[in-house]
């Protein structure tokens, strides 16, 4: 099959390159020019594990254009938008990229053209009808659809999220639509592909559900089902932060909890909160919606509240031992928002390394692959030192936080950590290390929750 796919970010790249791995002649779109010349040079602009792999593997079924190729298009069957939907100052999704995508598509398409434009990027419920009637009048003799097919995708796993998902997903309207994003994603619901290499787990897991729903109901399983995630982190802890109190250890309560079937053992662990790209603005999005609608949604809120409230109660734990952080030098370890990516949007490490050094401390910061991107969102100075060594980073401070449960932080040479800070102490805020382990050493550990 040909696909077009608009926008190439994390989305863009990871399904335009996965439809190619699966046998599909993919063009990928990409207007930024520093983005598009990477591309064209082979070269990928974003950090995903294995995705470099499966591009080489396709290079001969995928091409990049940094404008809207007019042949292409029209030969394509299936048209993916998956550009940015940031969020606004008010919560709500800002659509620009998505109108001036679907704008351009439209503008470049034959009156003979017959094409399925699947929207993949996450946009508010009610948006595949408004295109259908925007554009309905302009389409009208085409044989154009709109579809709602919701993405899923986690960074840093992307490439397994893609090749083996739970579900697809798509609203539509139409019957012969529904064909077009069966066929797309035939390789995959039979996971008729090979194998890539580095792909070691999992993979004996059921074979995708194909999910088909109107497009409003598939514009509501995205957000109700990043919202549910991220309430699940939320509500465990505020389970952690009363496990404090009572003496309990979160680790085994979610345990005992995530080993039940009907609860899930994923996204219980306990830390800091929970940030990136999609979990802060898609919570907001969803609140916006409900508000527009006339319904609370106060679960959602809550979400939130505790969310924010989890940097603020870390920081008092690290005062309440630390005191004053005043001078103070504090090592940070973990800038991404998560594990395996080098994304530090909305990352509640980098809200950390602000609000210690508003309060005076000195960060000296490290990551084994956000640095770069972290520079550009707080620049370094006297207040914020940022280090590629993670021991220069922990040399003469007073403690060391972790932030983002790096699998590195657990293979350091705690022996060598404990002769070159200042102090040990060390606050955990992703329950990673092995607190009998640094105890024995000297430490002062203190997790979350536990
Ligand atoms: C999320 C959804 O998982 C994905 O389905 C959707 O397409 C995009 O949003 P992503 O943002 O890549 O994916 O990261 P995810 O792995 O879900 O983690 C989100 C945040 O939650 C991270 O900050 C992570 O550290 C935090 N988290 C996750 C926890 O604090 N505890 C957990 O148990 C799990």
């Amino acid at each position: 099959m040909k696909i077009t796919v608009i926008g190439g970010g994390y989305v863009g790249l990871t399904t335009g390159i996965c439809f190619s791995y699966v046998g599909h002649d993919v063009d990928i779109v990409e207007k930024d020019h520093a983005r598009f010349s990477a591309l064209e040079l082979g070269k990928l602009p974003i950090y995903e594990p294995g995705l470099d792999d499966l591009l080489q593997k396709s290079r001969s079924r995928i091409t990049f254009s940094n404008k809207v190729n007019r042949a292409l298009l029209n030969g394509s069957e299936l048209i993916v938008i998956a550009v940015g939907t940031p969020p606004k100052d008010d919560g709500d999704a800002d659509l620009t990229f998505l109108h001036a995508a679907v704008e351009e598509v439209i503008s470049y398409l034959d009156r003979s053209a017959q094409a399925v434009v699947a929207i993949k990027s996450t946009v508010p419920v009610g948006t595949n009808d408004m295109l259908a009637e925007k554009f309905g009048l302009i389409l009208a003799g085409h044989r154009v659809q709109f579809v709602s097919n919701p993405e899923f995708l986690r960074e840093g796993h992307a490439v397994y999220d893609t090749l083996y998902p739970d579900r697809i997903v798509v609203g539509a309207r139409d019957r012969d639509a529904v064909g077009v994003l069966r066929e797309a994603y035939g390789p995959i619901l039979q996971r008729s592909f090979v194998k890539p290499d580095f792909i070691t787990d999992g993979t004996e897991k059921d074979l995708p559900y194909f999910i088909v729903t109107t497009p409003k109901s598939a514009e509501l399983v995205k957000y109700a089902s990043n919202a549910f995630l991220a309430l699940k982190i939320s509500y465990i802890n505020e389970i952690a932060m009363l496990c404090e109190k009572v003496g309990a250890n979160v680790r085994d309560v979610a345990l005992g909890m995530g080993t039940d079937s009907r609860i899930g053992r994923s996204f219980l662990n306990a830390g800091i909160g929970w940030g990136g790209s999609c979990f802060p603005k898609d919570t907001s999005a969803l609140i916006r919606t409900s508000e527009k609608h006339g319904s609370e949604l106060s679960i959602v809120r809550a979400a939130v509240k505790v969310n924010d409230n989890m940097k603020d109660y870390f920081v008092k734990n690290v005062e309440s031992t630390l005191g004053d952080l005043q001078g103070k030098t504090v090592a940070v370890l973990g800038l991404s928002f998560k594990p395996n990516t080098d994304d530090v949007r909305d990352s509640p490490a980098m809200e950390l390394v602000d609000r210690l050094v508003k309060k005076g401390a000195v960060v000296k910061a490290t990551d084994p692959i956000a640095i770069e991107n972290a520079r550009k969102v707080l620049p370094e100075s006297d207040k914020v030192i940022y280090e590629e060594d993670v021991y220069k980073a922990l040399e003469d401070v007073d403690c060391v936080l972790i932030t983002t449960e790096w699998p590195h932080w657990s293979k350091l040479n705690f022996e060598r950590m404990a002769r070159i800070v200042r102090q040990k102490l060390i606050f955990d805020g992703r329950n990673c290390l092995d607190k009998e382990l640094l105890e024995g050493l000297g430490f002062f550990y203190k997790g979350v929750g536990r």
